[in-house]
């Protein structure tokens, strides 16, 4: 099939490259021509495990190709938005580049092309989109497809998907949503046909109880830490329980990224707008939140402010170069503003942070460096690569011989052995 991806962002990028491999023809749009010359010359702008052999290999057979011009999306079956949904002050979803990219679309496609949003937008949204469209006097259609991809993971997670979501109008659309997903093993993975409300709906409700699990276990963690037990141990048991599920309970400094803070306020103000109290969302937000500074005087229970520390890892999360609304930054926010000096040293997301100019703050390509002169490490990102460093080297230079590990990655005896004082989240080994 013709099909036309706008945006490449990580939605974007990824869905293109991905269908491309499945065989259809993409078209793939982006404004910005410096992106467009990076990616059409084979060069991923994402830190994306796998997904720069897949682009080369597609750019090769001519299956993909990127623009910035709309023209290039004539006679398309089918159009994937996938442009940004970024947060406004009041926590509602920002949906003016999808306005935007829909006026374009509706201006140069004729009326058979078929419009899909994988944008996050909030539910209710193509009911808006297509009465927009209606009012330009034009009859394209709009539907819904959600993305359910994890930064880090993306590629994996286009070939091993856990459902596919589509929200549609007619039989028609499914038609269509079949020849695009025809790769997909209806066996081991099912797709949901359903209104396109319900469709925006399973996205931000998706993502919004995640979040609201990840509040619990953390919360769960601080009381852990209060009465002597421990909370891997205590995920572990929940874990089991197949209604629990395994997934999504490692504590940590709190939960962050760009889908799952903007997803939950996006969801909390539809609900308000709508006269619905949402006391469990809220208050997993509100947990969130405290997160940050609980971390920060949690640090400042055992270095002086003022003091030198090394941050390990300023990403959201392992396997990603994305520093937007992580967890590390915010809290190391924080602690520049009580006086602390911050050496910081990332896997992937060095360049990311360095661009947000925080001040008394330095960036290191290597760890070590990051621990000249330094009080203690505080482990903020869950890298293996962090798991795995020289840890008698880094007693010979951390001062203090201290780690704070906020995401419980290194083993114990390891970093003991080496001379190390490690305190954790939800459970304390030092007895
Ligand atoms: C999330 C969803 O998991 C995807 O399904 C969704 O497609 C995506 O948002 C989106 O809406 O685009 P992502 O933001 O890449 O994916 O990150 P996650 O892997 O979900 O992690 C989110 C946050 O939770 C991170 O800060 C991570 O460190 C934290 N987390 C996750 C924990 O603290 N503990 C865990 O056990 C798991």
């Amino acid at each position: 099939m013709k099909i036309g991806i706008i945006g490449t962002g990580y939605v974007g990028l990824v869905t293109g490259v991905m269908l491309s491999r499945k065989g259809h023809n993409i078209k793939s749009i982006d404004l910005n021509p410096k992106i467009v010359e990076k990616l059409q010359s084979g060069i991923c702008t994402i830190h994306e495990s796998g997904l720069e052999k897949h682009l080369g290999d597609s750019l090769k057979e001519s299956k993909i190709s990127f623009s910035s011009d709309y023209k290039d999306l004539v006679c398309s079956d089918a159009i994937f938005i996938c442009v940004g949904t970024p947060g406004n002050e009041d926590g509602s979803a920002n949906l003016g580049y999808v306005y935007s990219a829909i006026s374009s679309v509706i201006e140069i496609c004729d009326e058979s092309t078929l419009i899909i949003i994988k944008s996050t937008v909030p539910p209710t949204s193509a009911v808006k989109f297509q009465e927009f469209i209606r009012q330009k006097g034009k009859k394209h259609l709009v539907t819904s497809s959600p993305e359910f991809l994890r930064e880090g993971s993306a590629v994996f997670d286009f070939e091993n998907p856990d459902r596919i979501v589509c929200g549609i109008t007619d039989e028609y659309q499914k038609e269509i949503f079949n020849k695009i997903y025809y790769y997909i093993d209806i066996k081991k993975t099912p797709i949901i046909f359903t209104d396109t409300t319900t469709s925006e709906m399973i996205k931000y409700s998706s993502n919004s109880f995640l979040s609201v699990k990840l509040s619990f276990i953390n919360e769960m963690a601080n009381l852990c830490e209060k009465i002597g037990a421990n909370i891997d141990d205590l995920s572990k048991g929940m874990g089991m329980d197949k209604r629990i599920g395994s997934l999504f309970l490692n504590a940590g400094p709190g939960y962050g990224g760009s889908c799952f803070p903007k997803d939950t306020n996006a969801l909390e103000y539809l609900a308000s707008k709508n006269e619905i109290e949402t006391l469990v969302l809220s208050s997993s937000i509100k947990s969130n939140l405290s997160r940050y500074s609980m971390m920060r005087d949690k640090i400042m229970s055992f270095v002086l402010s003022g003091s030198t520390i090394t941050a390990l890892g300023m990403a959201f999360k392992a396997g990603t170069d994305d520093v937007r609304d992580s967890p590390a930054v915010n809290i190391i926010k924080l602690l520049v503003q009580e006086n602390f000096m911050v050496q910081c040293c990332d896997v992937a997301g060095n360049q990311n942070f360095a661009g947000l100019n925080l001040p008394n703050c330095t960036v290191h390509d290597n760890p070590y460096e990051a621990m000249h002169q330094s009080e203690c490490i505080v482990i903020f990102t869950e890298w293996d690569e962090f798991k795995n460093l020289d840890y008698k080297k880094a007693s010979s230079i951390v001062k203090n011989k201290l780690i704070i590990d906020l995401r419980n990655l290194l083993d114990y005896e390891k970093v003991t052995e080496a001379g190390f004082k490690i305190v954790n989240i939800g459970k304390n080994l030092n007895k």
